[in-house]
């Protein structure tokens, strides 16, 4: 998940990483208000989850609160590369002499964590990682050890920092890295950090993703920082039911048990259907090991809920779960479902108990199910149905 600039502002203060004041408003009259509030020149900041907003018009420098309204009148409702703003952070402005670019990252190829650092910082950035590669320091974090004083000082010496500056922002560095050690992040970037004109070292925008993995038992209170209203409405529906679902955008629903299997489902219906019009996949949903009847009724739910969904493609391999408990699941789920189940399901069952649950099926004889013996076949026939 990731955070919104002022959530990550948030996340730093707390772990003693030095910001500035920043107020959020979704008007441009609060934004007045905390122009007024904060006083002195101030910078009004779009709050997207996207990067370059400054390049976009979204972050705008105000002199005084009439200031700082007329630029909330310009930021609020611009489309950032597809992002609607609606809310802003009006921060205090800082006099900047240097502006300096810091992250830490899980570095997934090296099974390792990564820092990368530069002194020439701010809007840049992406720029100069391409043409002046040198001068963006890519440092190996041990995760076993992390970013303790001495690997800040590594940090800060390889990437260029003057000696006079290395004690002060290899402090900062350090909490950097308890932010993204503490919240479980899988990422902690600042850019650009800066040198004010008084010599302080201050985060100026920081981004923090955090590991979703985390949150449910190590962090229960990482959910009050999720944006309920971005999330798509049926990957919601799904999470609050407890179901691995990602909407994808093809027309065959598609449900398994495991992650490989679904995978390998997906592949399978995108290849059937080159078949049959070109139809793909409408999502990856996992429902698990214990295909109850309650979790085949909540992922059919929300699958059915998608109206790009012409058909469905249950593909179930008994193991533990055996095949008579998930025909059971599929024919409960049907009942629970009643008039919303409108749309025709291939079921595919094989593996512990396969001959008791087809027989299952095939006794409750749904006009909407069509049993499938192989998963290429189901795959097959539920893309002729997706493409009917
Ligand atoms: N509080 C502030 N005071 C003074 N200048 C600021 C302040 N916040 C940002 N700036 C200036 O605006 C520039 C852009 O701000 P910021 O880094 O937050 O946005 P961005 O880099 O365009 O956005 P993103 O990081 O999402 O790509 C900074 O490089 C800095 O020069
Ligand atoms: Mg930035």
């Amino acid at each position: 998940m990731d955070l919104y600039e002022y959530q990550a502002r948030d996340v730093f203060e707390k772990y003693g990483v030095p910001v500035l004041a920043g107020i959020v408003a979704d008007t441009p009259e609060e934004v007045k208000a905390a122009a007024e509030k904060l006083g002195g020149v101030v910078v009004v900041k779009a709050q997207v989850k996207t990067g370059g907003r400054g390049k976009a018009g979204g972050v705008k420098v105000a002199k005084n609160p009439d200031e700082a309204y007329e630029a909330a009148k310009a930021i609020l409702g611009l489309d950032i590369k597809g992002h609607i703003v609606k809310r802003v952070m009006v921060a205090a402005g800082a006099r900047i002499a240097e502006e300096y670019y810091f992250s830490v990252l899980l570095d997934r190829a090296n099974r390792s964590y990564l820092s990368l650092c530069s002194v020439e910082g701010g809007m840049e950035i992406e720029q100069l990682a391409v043409e002046k590669p040198e001068a963006l320091a890519r440092i190996e974090v041990n995760p076993l050890t992390g970013i303790d004083k001495d690997k800040a000082v590594e940090i800060a010496r390889a990437a260029n920092f003057p000696e006079d500056l290395i004690e002060k922002v290899s402090d900062v560095f350090v909490k950097l890295y308890e932010v993204y050690k503490g919240e479980d992040a899988t990422l902690v970037e600042v850019n650009p950090l800066v040198r004010t004109e008084d010599g302080d070292i201050v985060a100026l925008d920081g981004k923090v993703t955090l590991d979703e993995n985390a949150s449910e038992i190590r962090h229960p209170e990482h959910e009050a920082l999720e944006d309920k209203d971005a999330a798509d409405p049926l990957e919601a529906k799904a999470k609050e039911s407890g179901l691995n679902y990602v909407k994808l955008d093809g027309e065959v629903g598609i449900i398994g048990n495991g992650a490989g299997l679904v995978m390998s489902t997906l592949d399978v219906v995108a290849y059937a259907g080159e078949n049959h019009n070109g139809v793909k996949p409408a999502n990856f949903l996992d429902i698990g090991g214990g295909a109850s009847a309650a979790v085949m009724a909540a992922g059919l739910d929300v699958i059915l809920g998608d109206p790009q969904v012409k058909s469905v493609f249950v593909n179930v391999f008994g193991g533990i779960t055996a095949c008579d408990a998930v025909a059971n699941g599929i024919k409960g789920a049907l009942e629970t479902l009643g008039d919303t189940a409108s749309k025709p399901l291939v079921v595919r069952l094989d593996g512990n108990r396969v001959e008791e649950g087809r027989a299952i099926l095939a006794e409750y004889a749904h006009p909407l199910v069509t049993l499938a013996a192989t998963m290429d076949e189901g795959a097959d026939k539920a893309a002729e149905l997706a493409n009917a």
